[in-house]
């Protein structure tokens, strides 16, 4: 079975699609207690940074479901108990902190004077969360279309599509989009070690939609460049600060001074929620360090000789000057992204 619904909300329980199986296998897993949402974020069950937020969000609905608070104050401080371990999931995607806040904001409500009205009203946050996910992806990949020339060969990183949020996708829905409009776009997928998101997840996705693609490997991309020519890069990202600079998947950076060394466009696909303009650059953004099996291990097999030191740094951040545009669902940001960036966080 062929499915990127990554997130499912069926009576009254969340289901989460195991991506670390995939491609070779298809199962969901099924959710009763936010404590377990919390860990399957953490283990990456789920993952991209949209996914991850609307994970949070059904985690907390879980949790107002489950509790036997008598009084609205009662189920408040326990939704801040969940929002707390939920939050300590993973560090770096700013979208996880921006569900929670925004469930716990609806929560807060004075006019939910009973705990079954503030558990109501906790999975309706989660649900328009969810839905809005895929309008927000879908406005991306239009606002994105007159950047895409017919006949374009694409660098994307890790993997941005369906399975990455509710639906859609960014950077890889901008493709995706592109190729349904009927231009012809060529995909070279960097396979994204250490957890081949690239070739796991977005070589499956694309093999589905149909858009022509192969997979190369992270440190190909200069050389791709160089011989077979590239005309935009185009990533997702997990926060974006206030002045442009990006945390996404390890190798972004690298992809970008490639970019930026063979006058490769290098373009950015960030829903307004992944953008912090609470911090002023990129230095301020938490990186997560994974455990070192990741590396260290393939499957079962080790692939290191014994006790060789590793770190797993999970993320990197690509400063502001090597992006040529930020496209959001709101429009495409330009340098100076200080200013750019602000004006669209305060458009509608
Ligand atoms: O560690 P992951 O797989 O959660 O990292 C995912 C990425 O880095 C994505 O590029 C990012 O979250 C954007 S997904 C639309």
């Amino acid at each position: 079975m062929t499915t990127f619904k990554s997130i499912l909300w069926e009576n009254d329980k969340l289901q989460l699609l195991d991506q670390r199986k995939l491609p070779l296998e298809t199962r969901y897993l099924q959710f009763t207690d936010y404590r377990d949402v919390a860990q399957a974020i953490r283990d990456m069950v789920t993952r991209g940074a949209p996914a991850i937020g609307a994970a949070a969000a059904y985690g907390l609905a879980l949790a107002a479901r489950n509790s036997t608070a008598t009084t609205a104050a009662a189920l408040r401080a326990e939704l801040e108990t969940a929002a707390a371990v939920l939050r300590a999931s993973r560090p770096t995607a700013v979208n996880l902190f921006w569900a929670i806040d925004r469930v716990l904001a609806r929560a807060a409500d004075p006019a939910l004077d009973t705990p079954a009205a503030i558990a109501a009203a906790v999975l309706a946050e989660a649900h328009a969360i969810a839905a809005e996910d895929i309008q927000t992806n879908k406005a991306i990949g239009y606002n994105a279309l007159p950047l895409i020339p017919d006949g374009a060969k694409i660098i994307h990183h890790c993997n941005t599509g369906s399975l990455a949020t509710v639906d859609y996708g960014t950077a890889l829905g901008i493709i995706r989009i592109a190729h349904e409009e009927g231009k012809q776009v060529f995909a070279y997928l960097d396979e994204t070690r250490p957890r081949l998101q690239g070739s796991r997840l977005s070589a499956y996705e694309l093999r589905h939609y149909g858009i022509p693609h192969t997979v190369i490997v992270d440190g190909a991309s200069g050389h791709v460049m160089r011989t077979v020519g590239i005309d935009l890069c185009v990533v997702g990202c997990d926060r974006v600060a206030a002045n442009g600079d990006t945390a996404n998947k390890i190798g972004t950076f690298n992809l970008a001074l490639a970019a930026h060394a063979h006058g490769v466009p290098f373009y950015v696909a960030a829903p307004t929620s992944t953008i912090d303009m609470t911090l002023a650059t990129g230095d301020e953004i938490p990186i997560e360090e994974r455990p070192a099996r990741e590396m260290t291990h393939f499957g079962e097999c080790a692939i290191l000789p014994d006790d060789t030191p590793v770190t797993n740094f999970a993320f990197d951040v690509t400063p502001a000057r090597y992006i040529t545009a930020i496209i959001t669902e709101k429009g495409i940001a330009y340098p100076p992204f200080e200013e750019s960036l602000a004006k669209l966080m305060e458009a509608d």
